[in-house]
């Protein structure tokens, strides 16, 4: 007898992007570079201080790490921000999800601009809200008549933007995201996983002008610390209080403030790897267009390069040769592509030999 699980999710598929660390792994858009000896230290010393208190709940409100992270955004963007003004949760999915769970819900529904970044919608599946997927323009740009369009029509409680766009790379300007706050009776999400890598300004200056935007962003990519599950958002100080109504207790363990606080205390030396990550993305776009295949501009860690006429052989091609790229092809708008995210300068390497074997050019 099958379980009473909710009708909504019968059939649907968990996230499961393969794990195999015998690989070289390139498939999930990590740092490849690990944190220095002496960061790993001064991370252990804060662990082991707060592991003293693991008796107590940590501080339901994490503000010494949410001012932190104020001052971080405040110093990359130019624009003040109040810690009232900042959240933060177990990576940015977990903003994301408290954000379905706020402001999305059953008759309600959320709207993003595919392809994109796939646990938008499964996030809003999980939060029983409805999901409308509009389509990007053939080169992945969005443009603001698309956007308008489309809240004009959906009417979306929740719009999510990711720029720069996973799996894409493409960005996407300031001028979409204004007119989409100004178009929308909903909230408007810009996604900014991967905005350290890019030269656009981030939709955080909007803040002022746009009292129903939310800027999401993570210290899985740029900090390099995607073990650390660390995310946050800026807003208005009233959506970070609605934020407030739905998250669990305590959800940010004292650990996970401790480690974070430490790593935010290096921000120049982790954001110093984001030069190098750049110089081997833009060595894998050479070596990959040298093939003679197609790469999508990108201001990401990563690129979308194709198009195949049997991606799944490659990526399983690339895969015998040990490198772990991944097989986005099978999602909308994706058919024959492939995604790698920049490695360090062997395992960049070490794509481009295994690509070269695979696709003779
Ligand atoms: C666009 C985008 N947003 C959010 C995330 C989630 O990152 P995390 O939960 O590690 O902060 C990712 C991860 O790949 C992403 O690509």
């Amino acid at each position: 007898m099958g379980l009473p699980v909710r009708d909504d999710l019968v059939g649907k598929q968990p996230y499961g992007a393969p794990q195999l660390p015998e690989a070289i792994q390139l498939n999930v858009n990590e740092n490849p570079f690990p944190p220095s000896a002496s960061l790993v230290a001064e991370i252990a010393t804060a662990v082991a201080k707060a592991a003293t208190t693991l008796n107590r709940y940590p501080d339901r409100e994490a503000l010494a790490l949410r001012a932190d992270l104020a001052a971080y955004l405040t110093r990359a963007t130019g624009v003040p921000l109040d810690v009232a003004q900042v959240w933060a949760a177990n990576g940015s999915n977990e903003v994301l999800q408290q954000v379905c769970q706020a402001f999305g819900g059953p008759g309600r529904v959320a709207l993003g601009f595919e392809p994109s970044y796939s646990m938008h919608p499964l996030l809003a599946a999980g939060t029983s809200t409805g999901w409308v997927a509009v389509p990007r323009a053939a080169d992945f740009t969005l443009s603001v008549e698309t956007a308008v369009a489309a809240v004009k029509e959906h009417q979306p409680a929740v719009t999510f933007v990711t720029t720069p766009n996973n799996p894409t790379g493409t960005v996407t300007g300031l001028d979409v995201v204004a007119a989409l706050c100004e178009a929308s009776d909903g909230m408007v999400v810009v996604d900014e996983a991967y905005a350290e890598f890019g030269s656009s300004p981030s939709a955080v200056t909007l803040l002022g002008s746009c009292p129903r935007l939310i800027v999401s962003r993570t210290m899985s990519k740029a900090f390099a610390g995607a073990g650390l599950r660390l995310g946050y958002l800026a807003a208005s100080a009233e959506v970070v209080d609605a934020l407030r109504l739905v998250r669990l207790p305590y959800h940010l363990s004292a650990l996970t403030q401790a480690a974070a606080r430490a790593a935010l205390a290096h921000t120049d030396e982790l954001l110093g790897t984001v030069g190098a990550v750049k110089a081997e993305r833009d060595r894998m776009v050479s070596g990959v267009q040298a093939l003679g295949l197609q790469v999508v501009p990108t201001e990401a860690n990563f690129l979308l390069f194709g198009p195949f006429a049997e991606p799944t052989a490659v990526w399983q091609g690339l895969l015998d040769h040990g490198v772990l790229v991944r097989d986005v092809s099978s999602g909308p708008g994706l058919a024959g592509w492939l995604r790698v995210n920049a490695g360090t300068p062997g395992e960049t390497t070490a794509f481009l030999e295994a690509l070269a074997a695979v696709v003779p050019a």
